[in-house]
């Protein structure tokens, strides 16, 4: 990419603000220890994308402790993590299930990935949970997404 498209981006940064880069765009770490570094994630309604980037911090293999990041309603969550159990690997999620509104691939340690939520699909004020659909991890795994 040449020179002019990196003077756009960094303009396009500046006139944005900080609000965007810091509540449309966010990272969250999972570790060996079956634990997310947050348990809730805020974003502003304003946000028409938001994108969420996973960053395994540990070094254990995806296969043994893999993560992901799955957003659904906290009412389909408990029910979609069992449904993940049953679906396998590699993501451990019932494909096409209308039920997730946004997921990761799942990644091992020292590996990141990234998710964008279209916000359009979301109610301000709706209640939502985050989870990990590795086998048993959404019982620790699990945090509030609240849109504000
Ligand atoms: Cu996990």
């Amino acid at each position: 990419m040449g020179r002019s498209f990196f003077v756009v981006a960094v303009v396009g940064l500046l006139l944005t603000g900080r609000a965007w880069s810091q509540e449309c765009s966010q990272t969250i770490e999972a570790n060996d220890q079956i634990q997310y570094n947050k348990k809730e994630i805020k974003v502003a309604k304003s946000c028409k994308e938001f994108t969420l980037t996973l960053k395994h911090v540990g070094m254990l293999a995806a296969n043994v402790m893999g993560h992901n990041w799955v957003l659904a309603k906290t009412s389909d969550y408990q029910a979609l993590a069992q449904a993940g159990q049953g679906a396998g690997p590699p993501n451990y999620l019932p494909a096409g299930d209308a039920k997730v509104i946004a997921s990761t691939n799942v990644i091992g340690g020292g590996q990141m990935t990234s998710v964008k939520v279209d916000m359009s699909k979301l109610m301000a004020g709706g209640d939502y949970t985050f989870f990990c659909s590795f086998p048993g991890h959404f019982v620790l795994m699990n945090g509030k997404f609240v849109i504000e």
